[in-house]
């Protein structure tokens, strides 16, 4: 797979940033940054050759919008692989580990795809999920109204929810065993420890594919829990401090982003479509 230039990932936190300045300081659910950072995505997907729909739902008495993007392929159309992120921040601040950080990933993901022209065996899905802050209720939402066939197509379902976190920890999913072999075969090329995911079991969009019977995946860079001396010592981190100091806070801005992180992760996000898709 190729190496994701963590340049540009940047380059689209900075403008979830500036959107969120510019529309009160959030990027939340029913919230004109949410929609603005929706625009962001699609404009970029749409020039590069993507198949993209929104979806609408409601929550909360707000309209909610989800965005899907198929690549153009001739891969069988009857086996789907999809990687997803929640774009809604909270109400609190500008989610830029949570979550413009795994949004930013897939995306750039996507369009390297665009620019290497990737030629799948299969159909290449991304999705960008909104509301999940209030209950992972876009991801749901998607789930909900696929007809059953569809469903069955998904072969597997990889989220991207806050993968630049501070004070960083390198978990991996164990939801499905060859998901997240996958995943931690990337890291042990590049000579990085992981560990198995215990703070992110069914508190992303994940958990609703999971209950759908989709094998589902992902990485994390851990939330409000602590670091301990001995993840500490194996990932050069804090030990005693949350893995992300800003969690839901109005302080998770681009200072709140650990680039080592950030970069790691948008390259496993690429090795692991490139190899669950490519012929
Ligand atoms: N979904 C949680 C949030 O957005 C945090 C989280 C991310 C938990 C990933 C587990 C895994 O706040
Ligand atoms: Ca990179
Ligand atoms: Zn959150
Ligand atoms: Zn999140
Ligand atoms: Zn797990």
């Amino acid at each position: 797979a190729p190496d994701i230039a963590v340049e540009n990932v940047k380059e689209h936190l900075t403008a979830f940033e500036n959107i969120a300045t510019e529309n009160g300081g959030n990027r939340a659910h029913g919230q004109p940054g949410y929609e603005a950072s929706i625009n962001y995505i699609k404009e970029k997907l749409d020039a590069a050759g993507f198949e993209t729909s929104v979806q609408e739902f409601t929550a909360s008495g707000s309209t909610g919008y989800n965005l899907i993007a198929d690549w153009p392929s001739e891969g069988s159309a009857d086996e789907v692989v999809m990687a997803g992120a929640h774009l809604d921040s909270t109400g609190s601040g500008p989610g830029i580990n949570d979550n413009a950080s795994g949004s930013a990933g897939i995306l750039e993901t996507a369009l390297t795809v665009a620019k290497e022209d990737l030629k799948t065996n299969n159909t290449l899905r991304f999705a960008w999920w909104g509301a999940e802050e209030i209950g992972l209720v876009g991801s749901g939402h998607y789930v909900d109204e696929l007809p059953q066939e569809e469903l069955g197509k998904i072969k597997a379902y990889l989220n991207f929810d806050m993968i630049a976190s501070s004070n960083a920890g390198y978990f991996v999913y164990d939801d499905d065993a060859d998901l997240e072999k996958v995943l931690t075969d990337w890291y042990a090329g590049q000579g990085v420890e992981t560990d198995v995911d215990t703070e992110a079991d069914g508190r992303s969009d994940h958990a609703n594919f999971d209950r759908a019977g989709v094998p589902v995946g992902g990485v994390f860079t851990g939330a409000s829990n602590r670091m301990t001396e001995e993840q500490a010592a194996k990932w050069d981190g804090e030990a005693g401090q949350p893995f992300d100091q800003c969690y839901h806070q109005a302080c998770d801005t681009m200072e709140n982003v650990n680039e080592t992180a950030l970069d790691r992760n948008s390259d496993a996000i690429a090795h692991a479509v490139w190899t669950l898709t490519a012929g």
